[in-house]
């Protein structure tokens, strides 16, 4: 009986979407360009998948998009591969899905991810991870985010005493990701260079202090992460999950998170881990990359690069390569106490999944193939979790690092909680 009022208590997080007709995604490319793509569903059920429109103002290296889809802003991160900073760019997103630029400022060098957040007075903010720069810093969001406007607010650089275990992608610190917690309290940012998921609070002027750090394995690299609450992602009680990818290690690690007295931090007990193939044989080279939960949060799938364990027919049909190698997407399906379950290791696509995002519905997962320069939108069965046949497929000029469905969707990452 409790259990059942709990689970009715916290299951409001999981109602399935409408499918509308057509959706607009937005492509981040190193080339320079934001691509507006149309997947659009034809009368007899079959889909398109076609480009509307081009924006080259995040140039010169779009890393990262995070949308706010209830004040249609884009948010674009140049991560300035060749330029000694990094940009942070904003656009509002017209009714045709193409883009107008709002704003673009000069950032600490190398963004590649961001997350919004909201101060304890209501005021949103925007916080970045910097990989290059080994830094995390802090926007705020001029009129809470509705126009796009932004002002700088703070950096808090890290240094490394001595490189880490893995020299060569361990000499400094390197911010991966900014995540922020179910409770809206604390901010994540997984730091690949010094082994340590590191912790944020932030105060009324939206300013984060660091806290006590996670440490995982040595040399295992953490990038990137979700929380996962199994009562469902609206469940302000019962135990509170964070899963961590490791880039290095091949691991994914499932910690049970406990929230310390006075807003003191968090602390991290290790309930499961395994390889992000859930212990089947790692092919080598394999480097693991994004991270997310199914919207009806019963599932977690994480992309795997590098590992060539396909060979597909090239889902880009306008592609005259007709059969491709293709790295992984490895499903999970959730378990209450933590640990997870594999469920399924398929293709995805073609060459290094930088980054992947299911729609609202669940029905559709849209992975960007860094090498393989295309989008390809896989069906997904929301009941099994199983990954199926492609809806669509295009190619984008250059390493396309980001793929953002134009929807309010949920990944297992909060914002505004
Ligand atoms: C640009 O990069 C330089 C060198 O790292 C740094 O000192 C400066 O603060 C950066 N500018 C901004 C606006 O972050
Ligand atoms: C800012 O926007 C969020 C939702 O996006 C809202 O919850 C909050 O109340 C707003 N704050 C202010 C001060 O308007
Ligand atoms: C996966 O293998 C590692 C290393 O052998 C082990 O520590 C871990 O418990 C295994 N995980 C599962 C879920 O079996
Ligand atoms: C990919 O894996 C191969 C081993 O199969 C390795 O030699 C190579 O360095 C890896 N490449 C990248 C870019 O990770
Ligand atoms: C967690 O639950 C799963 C599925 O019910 C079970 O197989 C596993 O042994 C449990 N793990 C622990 C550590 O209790
Ligand atoms: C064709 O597909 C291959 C393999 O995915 C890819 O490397 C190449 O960039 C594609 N070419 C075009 C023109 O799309």
């Amino acid at each position: 009986m409790l259990s059942l009022l709990s689970i009715l208590s916290c299951a409001a997080g999981a109602a399935a979407a409408a499918v509308p007709a057509s959706t607009n995604l937005f492509v981040s490319s190193y080339s320079g360009t934001i691509t507006t793509l149309s997947l659009t569903q034809s009368s007899s059920g079959t889909y398109s998948l076609t480009s509307k429109a081009t924006s080259n103002g995040c140039a010169p290296n779009p890393s990262w998009l995070t949308l706010d889809y209830p004040n249609q802003v884009l948010y674009c991160l140049d991560e300035g591969l060749t330029s000694p900073n990094g940009t942070l760019s904003s656009y509002k997103i017209n009714t045709d899905g193409s883009l107008k630029q709002v704003q673009k400022a000069n950032t600490i060098s190398g963004p590649v991810a961001g997350a919004f957040y909201q101060n304890p007075g209501g005021q949103r903010a925007i916080t970045l991870a910097h990989y290059t720069g080994s830094d995390v810093s802090s926007w705020d969001l001029t009129s809470n985010g509705t126009t796009g406007a932004f002002t700088f607010n703070q950096n808090i650089p890290f240094t490394l005493p001595h490189p880490g275990p893995n020299p060569a992608r361990q000499d400094a610190p390197h911010e991966h990701e900014a995540i922020v917690d179910p409770t809206g309290q604390y901010i994540l940012a997984p730091d690949l260079g010094a082994d340590l998921v590191r912790v944020f609070s932030f105060d009324n002027s939206a300013k984060l202090t660091a806290l006590t750090p996670l440490t995982v394995v040595p040399g295992s690299g953490p990038r990137h992460a979700v929380f996962y609450k199994p009562g469902g992602s609206a469940c302000k009680t019962g135990t509170t999950y964070l899963f961590v990818v490791t880039e290095l290690g091949n691991t994914v690690t499932s910690y049970e998170v406990t929230y310390l007295a006075n807003k003191g931090g968090l602390s991290f007990k290790q309930v499961y881990e395994s390889n992000t193939y859930g212990n089947k044989t790692l092919p080598v080279g394999n480097a693991p990359a994004e991270i997310a939960i199914s919207p009806d949060n019963r599932f977690l799938v994480i992309s795997n690069r590098n590992d060539s364990s396909f060979s597909i027919t090239n889902p880009d049909t306008k592609n005259a390569t007709r059969t491709i190698r293709s790295d992984t997407l490895s499903t999970f399906e959730l378990q209450t106490n933590g640990s997870l379950s594999l469920v399924q290791l398929a293709p995805a696509g073609g060459s290094y999944p930088r980054q992947f995002a299911m729609n609202a519905a669940g029905d559709k997962l849209a992975v960007g193939l860094q090498y393989g320069s295309t989008v390809v939108v896989y069906n997904r069965d929301v009941q099994t979790g199983l990954l199926g046949t492609v809806a669509g497929a295009i190619h984008i000029d250059g390493q396309i690092t980001c793929v953002r469905w134009d929807q309010e969707t949920f990944d297992g990452t909060y914002a505004n909680a």
